[in-house]
Formats: C-alpha cells, structure tokens, sequence
C-alpha cells in the first residue's frame, strides 16, 4: 500500500485571455481547474502505472469539498482531515499566444493545532508494516517546520517506509528523523549542503551530506541530467534520452512516483534509478502537469541509460 500527504493543497485556477489589459474588462476564452498538490501528483502518476495510492491532507470549505471530489473522479482514494479554514486557491490569468501570465497565490489557511493532532491520530491509525509513505511538498500556515519529522518518528518505529520531498527548514528538520529516502533537485540540495549542484561531483557530494544525517537513500534529481540515486553501499546515475520538453513542472513528483513503483516491486537501485527517470522524463514530455501514461513512461524507460558508479 502507497500513502502520498499532502499538507497544502491548492485548486489552481487557470484563465486564458486574449490579451492581459490593466484597467478594462477582459473575457477569457478558457477556464480550467487543476488539483494542486505535489503528493496529489505523486498519487496520479502511480495509478497511470496501475498502481492505487490513498491521499492524505488538509482540506477545508467549498473549494476544499471541491478538491476532494476532483481526486475522487479521477480514481483517487482520498482521506482528509478536515480543517476549518478554506482551501487556498491560486489564479493564473495567461494571454492566448504570447506565453506570458499573472500568477497570484494565496497564502492558504491557517490550520489549527487540533486539527493537526487529529491528522497526527490517523497517520498512527493508518501507519502498517511495510508500507510506503511519500511526505510531499510545502507545509501551510499554522504547521510547524518539524511536521515532516514529527510523522516519521511516528512511522519508522512502525515498519514504514518514508520517502520525503520537500525543501528548506521542512527538509532539514525532517532529515534528522531518517526517512528511508530524501528527493531533493539540485537547488534543494545545494541549500541542504551549503554549497553549489552543478557537477557530477558537487551532486555526489550533497547526496553524501543526506547519507551522513542517515538518510538510506538519496534521489537527487537533476533535470535534463537525469538522477543521482544513491545509498552508502552503490550509486546509479540515470540519464534519459533527448526529448521535447513541453513542462517540467511537476517532473520531480512523477519521478518520485516512478522510484515509489519500482521499490514497491522490490526492484534493485539500477531499477528503480530508470523508472524514476522514465516517470520524471514522460512527464516533463507532456504539456501537463505530472501527466503521464503507462506507454509513455515504458516508452522513456527503454531509451534510459544507467550508469553503477562505486
Ligand atoms: N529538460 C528535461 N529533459 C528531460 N527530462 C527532464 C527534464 N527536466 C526534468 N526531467 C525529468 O524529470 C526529473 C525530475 O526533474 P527535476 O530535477 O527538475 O525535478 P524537480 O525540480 O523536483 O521538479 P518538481 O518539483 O517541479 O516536480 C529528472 O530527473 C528527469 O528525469
Ligand atoms: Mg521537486
């Protein structure tokens, strides 16, 4: 069984409008909603390869009832905690052609401390030996930095295994609490480890800073470089082939998805170093966002090389 959390999720409404004029009335020709949420991504992308996740989070009001349908028309299992304040929504105002938008986001609700312990119960309720928990994204007002920490302390001694995706004090504090694996990119990284990600051997050295705190296994995703995934024992770098690239925008969240189906099947590094790429590389392919389909990543995965480095 995968779990994916999701603290801060986000219906992201999307404008297209002919042109973007300041002080007139403007028409838009298109209107979509998205579900925000980088473990929503995570949840999406592992069903594409046939594989059922439940989402975990906070949602709250009409816009939280809103979001919670949506994941559930899509064939996504949902367990919320419900909070009182109302789910943020971010608006994106973009003109038709030029490739140019606004983007204004809210800051989100501030969730209160019982309605965090009341999450805190149902990870204890739902946490089983075995199973895999993907911690992802950013934390909302009202969480504190050490929530990340505070769930693996809770699912560690339980038999879990946590994967955890996120960045600055979130990824810190939550790395003292030894997730089986961390997934940063190359500037999350560079932030943890104090120092620039832009070679292979500044890569290696800030996935070493994560096996130092005692992280098992660091995914260090590095774009259009592929990955660094690696473990105090062997390293794997895989790199995907050269392909059009229409938005990378949730590539990581698919990539973390692809490495959470591989060691679900028990798949060696090598193994699970292509998938996460395959899965990472197939969405950055495609103009949605952590959009994939089966055919697309088996697709990428035959055309990605893997490198074992000692
Ligand atoms: N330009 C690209 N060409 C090919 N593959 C890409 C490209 N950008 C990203 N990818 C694929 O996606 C994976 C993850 O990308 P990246 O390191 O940018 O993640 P990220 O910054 O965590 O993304 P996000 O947080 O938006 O989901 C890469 O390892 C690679 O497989
Ligand atoms: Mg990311």
């Amino acid at each position: 069984m995968i779990i994916t959390v999701t603290p801060n999720p986000v219906l992201d409404h999307t404008l297209t409008v002919p042109h973007i004029a300041f002080d007139s009335v403007t028409r838009a020709t298109a209107s979509r909603v998205d579900w925000g949420g980088k473990g929503f991504n995570v949840s999406r992308v592992l069903l594409a390869l046939g594989v059922q996740s439940t989402v975990l989070g906070f949602v709250g009001g009409a816009t939280g009832q809103r979001l919670a349908a949506g994941l559930a028309a899509l064939g996504l299992p949902t367990d919320f905690v419900t909070i009182a304040g109302e789910t943020r929504t971010n608006v994106v105002i973009a003109e038709a052609d030029s490739g140019r938008y606004v983007k204004v986001n809210e800051a989100g609700p501030t969730v209160q401390p019982e309605e965090i312990a009341q999450f805190l119960d149902k990870v204890r309720q739902r946490a089983v030996p075995g199973d895999t928990w993907a911690l992802c994204g950013s934390l909302p007002p009202g969480v504190p930095d050490d929530f990340y920490a505070q769930l693996i302390e809770i699912l560690k001694p339980r038999g879990v295994r946590v994967l955890l995706d996120t960045s600055g004090p979130a990824l810190r504090l939550g790395c003292e609490a030894r997730p089986f694996l961390v997934k940063p990119n190359a500037e999350e990284a560079a932030t943890f480890a104090g120092h620039p990600v832009d070679t292979p051997g500044t890569a290696r050295n800030a996935a070493n800073v994560f096996l130092e705190r005692g992280v098992t296994q660091v995914a260090l995703s590095l774009g259009a470089a592929g990955l660094l995934l690696t473990t105090r024992e062997a390293t794997a770098i895989a790199i995907p082939p050269d392909v059009p690239v229409k938005n990378v925008t949730g590539a990581g969240d698919a990539l973390l998805a692809g490495l959470a189906y591989a060691l679900e099947r028990g798949l060696p590094l090598p193994e699970q170093a292509r998938w996460g790429v395959a899965a990472g590389t197939a969405s950055a392919m495609h103009e949605g966002v952590s959009i994939v389909t089966r055919e697309s990543v088996e697709h990428v995965y035959t055309e990605t090389s893997v490198e074992i480095a000692s």
